[in-house]
């Protein structure tokens, strides 16, 4: 009797040690840096024309899995020089890399299923496929 409660005693102080400890989800806490994209995010307005996790403007695609499909590269230069639909952002290199990482640790958090061809020109989500 008495090995088990010393048992269950070790048992329970490992677990709760282990409980209490814990690291958090690989990908979950965000760093300085992702915390200054986010900044850079919000001042330059993307979410007025981007999506993330489906929620923001409709005039571009959703950027939640953007760092996926893109790549860093793809993002930096979408952002650097605009496309004829979207405006170039003269940002600077700094402000630049914390995007790129706001938009990585963005992409490793959760997933976009809002596929470009669901969303009409005009911002309204067709149900029916085209
Ligand atoms: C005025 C609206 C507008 C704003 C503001 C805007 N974008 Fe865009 N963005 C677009 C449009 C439209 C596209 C699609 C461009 C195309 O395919 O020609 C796009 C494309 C992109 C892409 C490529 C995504 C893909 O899968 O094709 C990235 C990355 C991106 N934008 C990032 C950003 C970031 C970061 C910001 C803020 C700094 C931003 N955009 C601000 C309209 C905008």
């Amino acid at each position: 009797m008495r090995t088990l409660l010393s048992t269950l005693s070790v048992l329970f102080a490992v677990y709760s040690y282990l409980v209490y400890t814990g690291a958090p989800e690989r990908g979950t806490v965000a760093s300085a840096e992702v915390r200054t994209g986010m900044r850079v995010w919000q001042e330059n307005n993307c979410a007025g024309c981007h999506q993330l996790y489906g929620l923001g403007g409709y005039m571009g695609p959703d950027l939640t899995n953007t760092y996926s499909l893109k790549g860093e590269a793809g993002i930096r230069t979408f952002v650097r020089y605009g496309t004829g639909r979207m405006p170039a952002h003269a940002l600077t290199d700094p402000d630049l890399d914390a995007l790129v990482a706001f938009l990585t640790w963005v992409d490793r958090s959760g997933q976009s299923a809002v596929p470009a061809e669901a969303v009409h020109w005009t911002g309204t989500y067709l149900i029916e496929p085209r």
